[in-house]
C-alpha cells in the first residue's frame, strides 16, 4: 500500500483538509470523500466530459486528474451553480430550451459550456459544437443543448455591448 498524503483543496471556497492515496481520483475525492455526488463518472477514460469541473478557472476532467495534483488549489464543481430556486443565467437557458433529459451529462455540459462561455467568441453553431465534442449526451440532446449555449452566447454579447 502506498503511502499516503496530506492535501489542502478549496472546493466551492471552503477549504478542505484530507489524508488520501496518491493514486485517488480527484472525481473520487469529490464523491465519495466530500460528498459532491453532482459531479458524475461515467468513462473514466476521458472521453465523456461527465465529470468535468473547474481547477483553478479551468475545465478539466477530473477522472483524469489526482486528488493530490489538486493540493493547494481551487475547485468548483456544478453544486457551486444556482440551486432550483436560483439557477443561473446558463442553467436558466438549459432549463428554457429542455437542453437536458436524463441529466446525465448535464453538470459536465454546464461547467464546459461555462468555461467556453468565459474564453470564446462563439460566434457560429459550429464553433460551439466544436467547443461541446469533447462532452457526451447519451441521450443525444445536442439540438437543443445547442439552442441554450446560443441563447446564453447572445445573452452574454448583450450584457457586453
Ligand atoms: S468520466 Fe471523466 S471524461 Fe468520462
Ligand atoms: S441528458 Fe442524458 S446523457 Fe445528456
Amino acid at each position: 500500500m502506498s503511502a499516503r498524503c496530506d492535501i489542502k483543496v478549496s472546493v466551492n471556497g471552503e477549504l478542505h483538509e484530507a489524508c488520501v492515496e496518491p493514486r485517488l481520483l480527484l472525481a473520487d475525492f469529490l464523491r465519495e470523500h466530500l460528498n459532491l455526488t453532482g459531479t458524475h463518472i461515467g468513462c473514466e477514460h476521458g472521453v465523456c466530459g461527465a465529470c468535468t469541473v473547474f481547477l483553478d478557472g479551468d475545465s478539466v476532467r477530473s477522472c483524469l486528474c489526482l486528488a493530490v495534483q489538486a493540493d493547494g488549489a481551487e475547485v468548483e464543481t456544478v453544486e457551486s451553480f444556482g440551486r432550483t430556486e436560483n439557477l443561473n443565467p446558463l442553467q436558466e437557458k438549459f432549463r428554457e430550451h429542455h437542453a437536458l433529459q436524463c441529466g446525465f451529462c448535464t453538470p459536465g455540459m454546464l461547467v464546459t459550456c461555462t468555461d467556453l462561455l468565459k474564453k470564446y467568441p462563439l460566434a457560429s453553431d459550429d464553433e460551439i459544437r466544436d467547443g461541446l465534442s469533447g462532452n457526451i449526451c447519451r441521450c443525444t440532446g445536442y439540438e437543443n443543448i445547442i439552442r441554450a449555449m446560443r441563447a446564453a452566447v447572445r445573452e452574454r454579447d448583450e450584457a457586453n455591448r
